[in-house]
């Protein structure tokens, strides 16, 4: 059983954290709340440091540690999802040691796709950071020793998740231009969205990539597996119906305050996020 999460009550004692660089965990968000409409939900992201993809593993690991130390002395959460596949391939360790409640990771979704490919040809789309990791060489030699991963990573993707959340416009030339490896490889038959950003347009890349051709491809992302993840500790725990005082919900922290004509909050609240709060952290 996780620790700190009583057996008796229903009532959570602190709301569920979501913690991402940006938009991204939102998508975790989305398939929490489709298993779990009620679930007491704190979202957080560290907009300051945005992007991860390109910080380098030691600066990521103590960066992460200290903005998640202070939003938990802040929330008091009775769980965490490091709901961002680029912190979590580097940082989780710590992030266990460091936290008494339970921590759920997000790592790419390799394992099944590995399951699902019938070709053996995958491929990999995640942020820089994530493709370069030991860790998730390490699940490519565990799960899917027997297929050709692609690797492909795409900091513009993250760039244009963002841009797509704040209300902006992606061109379809602009997926198309990062799909283009993908394109290039007739064999590939599923693709693991490696990054919480990248399902947030995937309806888009989904239509850009049959437009091109590529109609027989599976997509599949982490999301699902995660809410399953947290929906099990929390019933192991006791919680089959979990609530939690209202003043917990609905807020997001941010580590830096937004642009006045920034679109995101309207983003936020079609997410049940209606209570913008920036952090006091110490800079790293
Ligand atoms: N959403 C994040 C991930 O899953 C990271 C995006 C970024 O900040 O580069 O990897």
């Amino acid at each position: 059983m996780p620790a700190n999460i009583p057996m008796t009550s229903q009532v959570l004692p602190g709301p569920i954290l979501v913690f991402d660089s940006g938009v991204g965990g939102l998508s975790v968000v989305q398939a929490l709340r489709e298993r779990m409409p009620d679930l007491p939900l704190v979202y957080a992201c560290d907009n300051a440091a945005f992007p991860y993809g390109l910080k380098s593993d030691i600066w990521l690991k103590q960066r992460v540690a200290s903005v998640i130390r202070c939003l938990i002395s802040e929330i008091q959460p009775c769980l965490l999802v490091v709901a961002c596949n680029t912190a979590s391939t580097v940082a989780l360790p710590e992030l266990r040691e460091l936290c008494s409640i339970p921590v759920v990771g997000v790592v790419p979704a390799i394992k099944p796709a590995a399951l699902m490919t019938r070709s053996g040809h995958i491929a990999l789309l995640a942020t820089q950071g994530t493709i370069s990791r030991p860790y998730t060489q390490q699940l490519i030699d565990e799960f899917a020793a027997d297929c050709e991963v692609l690797k492909v990573g795409s900091n513009q993707l993250v760039q244009l998740a963002e841009i797509h959340l704040a209300g902006g416009e992606v061109a379809d030339a602009q997926l198309l231009e990062i799909l283009q490896p993908l394109l290039a490889e007739p064999r590939l038959d599923t693709v693991v969205l490696g990054c919480t950003h990248f399902p947030l347009l995937q309806p888009q890349l989904v239509r850009v990539a049959e437009a091109a051709g590529a109609q027989h491809w599976q997509w599949i992302d982490s999301g699902a597996a995660i809410a399953r993840r947290v929906l099990h500790l929390l019933s192991n725990a006791g919680y089959s119906n979990p609530c939690c005082p209202d003043s917990f919900v609905r807020s997001c922290w941010l580590t830096a305050t937004l642009d006045t004509n920034s679109q995101l909050p309207e983003s936020l609240l079609r997410f049940g996020f209606d209570h913008l709060q920036v952090l006091n952290h110490p800079s790293i």
